[in-house]
Parts: C-alpha cells; sequence; structure tokens
C-alpha cells in the first residue's frame, strides 16, 4: 500500500509559533481595551496602536464536539502600574471548560467562578491549567518577556465578555519591583 503521510500542524514550543496549518490571526492593542484597566487616564496616555496581545490560533471547525487551538502572545507593559493583560471572558456556553499550556514567560492565570471566587495560578513555560466550567479565564504578564500560553477549547464555547466588563475581583499591579494583588469591591 501506498499512503502518504499527512504533515500536521506544529507549534515550536519556545516560542509558541504555529506553523503549517491554516490560521488565524488577531490582535489586540490599547485602543481596544478601554475600560478594562484601572487607570483610565494612563491607557489613554499610551499610543494606541501599540499592541497588547495576538492570538493565533488553527482555522479549525466550531462544530459540537470539535475543538480549537490557539496561542496568545501577552506582551510585557504596563498601563499605569497595572500589568499588562487579556481582556478575560467567560465562555458564551458557561459548562465549556478550556487548557492552557504555559510556553515561555512568567506571569498568572486568573480564574473566576460565577459566584465571584478568584484565584490566581502561577503560569510559566510547561505550567498547564485546567480551566473549568463556569469559570472566567484572564491572562496576565507580571514578567519582562512575551507570555505565551497554548490554549485548547470547545468549538462551541464562544466567548462572553460582558458579564465582566465592570472587571475582575482581582487585579495585579508592580509596586516597588513587587507584584501587589488588589481585590476590587465591586469585581
Ligand atoms: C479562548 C481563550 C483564549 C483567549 C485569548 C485572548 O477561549 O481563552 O484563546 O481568547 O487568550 O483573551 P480574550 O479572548 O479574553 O481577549
Ligand atoms: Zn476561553
Amino acid at each position: 500500500m501506498n499512503l502518504s503521510f499527512i504533515q500536521p500542524p506544529q507549534v515550536e514550543w519556545a516560542s509558541g509559533v504555529l506553523a503549517d496549518g491554516p490560521l488565524l490571526r488577531k490582535s489586540t492593542r490599547i485602543q481596544d481595551l478601554a475600560g478594562v484597566f484601572a487607570d483610565e487616564p494612563a491607557r489613554q496616555q499610551l499610543a494606541g496602536e501599540r499592541v497588547v496581545y495576538d492570538v493565533e490560533m488553527l482555522d479549525t471547525s466550531p462544530a459540537e464536539g470539535e475543538l480549537y487551538t490557539g496561542v496568545t502572545h501577552l506582551y510585557p507593559g504596563r498601563v499605569g502600574r497595572e500589568y499588562f493583560m487579556t481582556r478575560g471572558h467567560f465562555h458564551a456556553r458557561r459548562e465549556q471548560g478550556e487548557v492552557y499550556f504555559g510556553l515561555r514567560g512568567n506571569g498568572l492565570l486568573l480564574l473566576q467562578t460565577e459566584q465571584g471566587e478568584a484565584r490566581l495560578e502561577n503560569i510559566f513555560a510547561g505550567s498547564i491549567h485546567i480551566i473549568p466550567g463556569f469559570t472566567a479565564h484572564r491572562l496576565i504578564n507580571t514578567g519582562s518577556d512575551v507570555l505565551s500560553a497554548l490554549a485548547v477549547w470547545p468549538g462551541v464555547a464562544g466567548h462572553d465578555y460582558m458579564a465582566l466588563a465592570s472587571g475582575f475581583k482581582l487585579r495585579l499591579f508592580e509596586e516597588n519591583q513587587t507584584i501587589q494583588v488588589k481585590e476590587v469591591q465591586n469585581g
């Protein structure tokens, strides 16, 4: 039999760069993140075009039972004293979970339940994060390198950005070269 071997897409573990697949890319910039950071005047003083994070994902089926695979590259930086972070979301289909794998850099994965209980997991090259259903998630880059994380999630999960539009319960700030966690009352 003369079977040819299919060449699958690849991820370069050290950098998180995806190759050999149909890819979708999205950049999220300072100008897209109005109201997300605590210090809105500080955000407005930064260049709107500056990219905060890039997401690159395989363009695969969104059908029930199928999985998406993507990499987020969250750049180092701060808005005021608050570290760069993703917008963060619940899945529109709340029961759908996700797995994140740390690839490079250092930061935190902020998780928050629908009851408002928040927790933080260290993320680093090799870390594995099981995000259960009904749990909002946000990446925070507390390091000086790019924070890259691979994610696998159900095609049907969708994103609900509105449920936490007023913010998560915890915010992460740099103070005197240390990481400070602050609890927000309305988060
Ligand atoms: C997908 C997922 C990640 C994020 C990405 C950007 O369910 O969790 O691929 O979408 O890290 O973050 P958001 O979507 O919050 O802007
Ligand atoms: Zn998600």
